[in-house]
């Protein structure tokens, strides 16, 4: 098996160590040559390294070579796969995009509603400019993306690069959803093969199998409708946050039992619960930032402290699995299938062919090949169609730096609808990201 070499991009970021472990329980199916690590913060980067250092030095002796650095070429050159994970404006935008909504009372969210407009806006630029250098260095790399708003990000590099056929922009939520229903069915993620359609965060599992072929749909429904649905996986197990979240599947069970509910739609299904649970003075950024980011800052310290990870507890996560896994079935033709972000092009034969769809697909060395889908029903084409075009609007705005646009995207989307509402809200939200958005005609 040939040794990758790997560029972490936003190597700073909260996942990172988490990233690590998964690459340290995945060393079999994905071996590697080399870790780069790449940020333009270099004190946030250089804490998760030093920490890093010490993890790879014990769990990962074989690996031939480490580094961090904040210059482009030094971190893009001759290599295999880049990994992305970046926050254009960190989290304490992340936290802006939340608390302008709210303050009009509509759902401020990281990815969803006038949160991820604003998010996007964000990551668009930073994440063209990051493909254009990776592909300086390293024209053959295999690109693979979680940065955020996902399906916003993913429609805007579908637009500037439209031949290259190595990005493959994913998301975790699926993954995470599915250690949750492995666990109710006694399995694990990995012998459950799922069918699914929708946007990013915008999407159903219309059938769960077994590997044997067995249909195991219903069993689930009714385990969520009886006993309820707790997030398992180690990241977000203890989460009151998500704790919630999970919680909610089982309302729009209730409420629509025909498919299996992406967490997200919650936010689309139930804006004004969502308002109302939420407090506008400290939102989810200040959870993560009090919680998660406190938590890796502390761990990486007392691992240097230490130089020695015998203090510290360390797991792999379905996050960075997942995209591992990913990763070693592009690299090793391994066929096997994941959910992932693809151009449409008649998979959900319904619904445009420029459409970035997450589906499932086989991930094989030439790429994804996706399974077709066919025709949607109704309520879901029409609830996907104006998710849609408000995805649309917003890189259509972001190109044409078109006000206009803007406020037609947001007064669009379902956690706004109300006009003068969504121009408020855009307003607000063009003040606090002008040192990040372009100047909007
Ligand atoms: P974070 O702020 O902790 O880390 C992001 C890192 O990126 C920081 O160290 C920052 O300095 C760095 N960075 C910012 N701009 C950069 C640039 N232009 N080039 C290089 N580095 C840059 O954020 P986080 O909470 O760890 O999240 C990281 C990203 O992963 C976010 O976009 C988040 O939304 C995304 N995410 C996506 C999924 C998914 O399902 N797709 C899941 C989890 C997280
Ligand atoms: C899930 C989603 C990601 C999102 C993350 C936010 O993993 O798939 O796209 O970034 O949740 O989680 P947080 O704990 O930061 O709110
Ligand atoms: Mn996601």
């Amino acid at each position: 098996m040939k040794k990758q070499r790997l560029v972490i991009v936003g190597a700073g970021s909260t996942y990172t160590i988490g990233m690590i472990m998964s690459l340290i329980a995945e060393k079999e199916n994905f071996p590697l040559k080399s870790i780069t690590f790449y940020d333009i913060d270099k004190e946030r980067q250089e804490r998760v390294a030093k920490a890093t250092e010490v993890i790879l030095k014990e769990k990962y002796p074989e690996l031939e070579e480490f580094k961090y650095t904040t210059d482009k070429k030094e971190a893009f050159e001759n290599v295999d796969f880049a990994f992305i994970q970046i926050r254009t404006g960190g989290l304490s935008m992340r936290e802006k995009d939340e608390k302008i909504p709210l303050s009009y009372g509509v759902v401020g969210q990281e990815t969803c509603g006038p949160g991820g407009m604003a998010y996007g806006m964000r990551s668009i630029p930073d994440m063209i400019e990051l493909i254009k250098d990776i592909r300086k260095y390293s024209k053959d790399a295999w690109i693979l993306n979680y940065t955020n708003p996902a399906a916003i990000v993913a429609e805007a590099l579908r637009r500037v690069f439209p031949n290259d056929k190595k990005i493959l922009n994913i998301c975790d939520m699926p993954a995470a959803i599915m250690v949750s229903y492995a666990k109710i069915l006694g399995k694990e993620i990995w012998d459950l093969v799922p069918e699914y359609f929708g946007l990013n965060h915008f999407g159903w599992f219309t059938k769960i199998y077994d590997k044997e072929g067995n249909d195991l749909t219903d069993k689930l429904k009714n385990h969520i409708l009886n006993k309820g649905f707790v997030p398992e996986d180690a990241e977000i197990a203890n989460d009151k946050s998500w704790i919630k979240t999970f919680k909610q599947v089982e309302t729009m069970i209730k409420d629509f039992p025909e498919y299996l509910p992406n967490t997200y739609l919650q936010y689309y299904l139930y804006p004004q619960k969502m308002v109302e649970k939420e407090d506008p003075n400290y939102t989810r950024a200040n959870q993560v930032m009090d919680g998660r980011e406190k938590r890796v800052i502390n761990l990486c310290n007392t691992i240097i402290k230490d130089q020695s990870i015998e203090n510290v507890h360390l797991e792999a996560d379905i996050h960075g699995r997942y995209m591992v896994r990913v990763a070693a079935s592009l690299a090793y033709h391994n066929c096997d299938i994941f959910i992932v972000i693809v151009e449409n092009n008649g998979i959900i034969s319904n619904l445009p062919d420029d459409a970035m769809v997450e589906v499932p697909a086989m991930i094989t060395s030439h790429g994804p090949k996706p399974f077709a889908v066919g025709k949607i029903p109704t309520f879901y084409k029409g609830l996907i169609e104006g998710q849609l075009a408000y995805e649309k609007l917003v890189v259509d705005a972001f190109f044409a730096n078109d006000y206009d646009k803007m406020l037609q995207a947001l007064t669009l989307n379902r956690t706004v609808v109300n006009a003068p509402v969504a121009r408020k809200i855009l307003d607000d939200l063009i003040e606090a990201n002008k040192d990040y958005w372009p100047e909007l005609k």
